[in-house]
């Protein structure tokens, strides 16, 4: 078994407090959240011990793994004090809100010995699942560039007050719903050599953080990506990723939960052959229990990841420093000095 311990109780903790409940191998051992009322919730619901003081969950012999489930701006201070712990640690996206301090992040888990995940549960929906599975197949050739979107209608949306306040996020878009699929784009293409982007703010006019964050990624191949973060998506939380080969294409889009392949055209054929994959589980299952149902599989798939790589083994799941180039990447573009107003 190998025991978390659980920092923050919040909307997503709670998530994470229900997935570990159901993580083959796993154990929740201790609850921290600085809310009375949250703690009080996380001590009813479950049979995890509970504290308001962090530091009390990291001295404790019966926590292995911490996952860093508190705002961004605080997930420095938090990953620093687990591994000085010697705990491993799996942290919320984004890894956090500065290039600097991301990188410290992943120099502590260096230095302490430990392991540092990322998380990025958007790699184990079922649909990106599939399109690393064609992609390892052969089916779309060599990568030539890779097309992603992420977008939700911004104001309305916003679950805290702080996901447009760029000290506690780090930026707008691009470091909120965009960082997913930054970080699965980046899965595809893999290490980024360079990045640059440009953002617009006209519409909710947060002054500080981007509405729409435009990305531009290359590797050390030449081959070359596209992110765009929205919070004017007025249709409503969607992404999606198209990742282009030399012998033809794979999409991914959520929601709801759809993959196809399409193959360039042979012979005189006018279009490639195509395939759908429609997850039927996950559109009834969403239908009759809701999206956070699809978010604690993810989770569930997630966690087990980060426990092979505990125990040495290599997973699928994001490193510490697959999240530093997540923010880096988001970062440069997601500033105000990329939005140009006229
Ligand atoms: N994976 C995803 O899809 C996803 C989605 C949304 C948010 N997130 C990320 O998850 C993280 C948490 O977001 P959230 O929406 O749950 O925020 P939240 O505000 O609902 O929860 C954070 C909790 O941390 C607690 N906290 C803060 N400092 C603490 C401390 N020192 N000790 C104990 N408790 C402390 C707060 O009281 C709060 O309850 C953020 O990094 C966010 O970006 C991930």
């Amino acid at each position: 078994m190998i025991r978390f311990g659980l920092l923050g109780f919040g909307a997503i903790g709670q998530l994470r407090a229900e997935s570990l409940q159901q993580t083959p191998g796993a154990t929740l051992s201790m609850i921290c959240e600085r809310d009375e009322k949250l703690l009080a919730l996380a001590t009813s619901k479950y049979s995890a011990k509970t504290t308001r003081n962090y530091d009390e969950m990291l001295a404790c012999d019966d926590v292995d793994v911490v996952i860093v489930s508190t705002p961004p701006n605080l997930h420095r201070d938090h990953c620093e004090a687990a591994f000085a712990h010697n705990k491993h640690v799996l942290c919320e996206k984004p890894l956090a809100t500065t290039n600097q301090d991301a990188k410290a992040i992943v120099e502590a888990s260096e230095k302490a010995n430990c392991v540092l995940g990322t998380g990025f549960n958007y790699r184990f929906y079922p649909a990106i699942a599939k399109i690393r599975e064609l992609i390892n197949a052969g089916e779309i050739g060599d990568i030539d560039h890779v097309r992603s979107f992420a977008g939700h209608p911004g104001g309305p949306e916003f679950t805290h007050p702080w996901v447009h306040k760029p000290e506690i996020m780090g930026g707008g878009a691009l470091m909120d719903n965009g960082i997913h699929v930054i970080d699965l784009t980046l899965h595809f293409l893999g290490k980024p050599t360079d990045s640059m982007g440009m953002a617009t703010d006209h519409t909710w006019a947060f002054g500080q953080s981007e509405d729409n964050g435009f990305l531009l990624m290359r590797n050390e191949l030449g081959n070359v990506a596209s992110v765009q973060a929205s919070w004017t998506e007025w249709r409503g939380y969607q992404f999606n990723v198209e990742v282009y080969g030399t012998e033809g294409c794979v999409r991914a889009s959520y929601p709801p939960m759809l993959c196809s392949v399409r193959k360039k055209p042979v012979g005189n054929a006018k279009r490639g052959r195509k395939k759908s994959y429609w997850f039927p589980t996950f559109q009834i299952k969403e239908r009759l229990k809701s999206y956070r149902w699809t978010i604690v599989e993810s989770f569930i798939a997630e966690q087990r990841d980060f426990m092979l790589r505990v125990g040495g083994g290599v997973g699928v799941g994001a490193t510490g420093i697959d999240g530093l180039y997540a923010v880096e990447a988001a970062r440069s573009a997601a500033h105000l000095e990329c939005i140009k107003t006229p």
